[in-house]
């Protein structure tokens, strides 16, 4: 079975680099025709589109997810430039400072919240404003295994995700009838610039390691893969309302290897 994206209009959010220029240059490489999305990383954003299939309908957007006001206008012009959209990524996401809740600082907790899951809100909205009156398209949420598994210091970030999953499946109960579908796609630690603190200290990698029983991080080309496959009709036409894990195992609690 091949995927074929062709003529299928996607927009990617947080495309300037990691998972979310992986999902962009793979639709691209389907066939799909993709606005790449970057806040302040405009050389990033360049490179995604370097490494892209050629087309001259591709896009680049740039501005602030948690920015209501720029959200909408980015939709407005992918209506203008392509007359609708079959494929949205909301992909771009922060993990900010780990800080336990007590002490946190509000601002910081905020701006988590903002970015991710009012950020992934307002994208949505959006999108499913312009696929539902066209009776067709794809939401598809980059997650992360944080919407299930807890994680000390990072209340804010966790709170996001899980409060996106929640959100995809109240949208699913809403909609399903109406040919647009929703996913979520939950990766775990896939060697990124987000954790690059993690890989790139030995002790902290081996403890990484611990917690995958796949003994290994992921890579972005396979959580990129696997969008592709969700988003596509051949894989995914009957999904909808639910999470896909890509995680090593992660969420299998790892601790239970031994003892108990
Ligand atoms: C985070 C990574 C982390 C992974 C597994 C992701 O959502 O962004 O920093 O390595 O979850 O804990």
């Amino acid at each position: 079975m091949k995927i074929d994206l062709s003529g299928k209009k996607a927009f990617v959010t947080g495309s300037s680099g990691g998972i979310g220029r992986a999902i962009a240059v793979a639709l691209s490489h389907s066939g799909a025709t993709v606005a790449v999305h970057y806040r302040g990383d405009e050389a990033g954003a360049r490179e995604t589109l370097a490494q892209m299939r050629p087309d001259d309908g591709h896009l680049m957007l740039q501005g602030d997810v948690s920015e209501k006001d720029a959200v909408a206008g980015w939709f407005r012009s992918l209506h203008d430039a392509w007359g609708g959209l079959d494929i949205f990524i909301n992909n771009a996401g922060i993990d900010g400072e780990k800080q336990p809740l007590a002490e946190s600082e509000v601002d910081a907790w905020e701006k988590v919240i903002s970015v991710n899951l009012l950020g992934g809100y307002y994208g949505v909205r959006q999108a499913l404003q312009m696929m539902l009156p066209a009776d067709g398209g794809v939401i598809l949420s980059v997650t992360s295994v944080h919407e299930k598994i807890p994680w000390a210091g990072q209340s804010a970030y966790c709170a996001s995700k899980a409060g996106i999953s929640l959100m995809t499946q109240s949208l699913a109960l809403e909609i399903s009838d109406q040919n647009v579908r929703v996913l979520c796609l939950a990766p775990g630690a896939i060697k990124t610039d987000i954790n690059k603190d993690v890989w790139s200290d030995e002790e902290q990698l081996a403890d990484l390691k611990e917690k995958i029983p796949m003994r290994r991080m992921g890579d972005v080309e396979e959580i990129a893969n696997l969008a592709v496959a969700m988003v596509s009709e051949e894989v995914g036409s009957y999904m909808t309302g639910t999470t896909v894990f890509a995680d090593g195992g992660m969420i299998t609690y790892p601790s239970f290897a031994k003892g108990g």
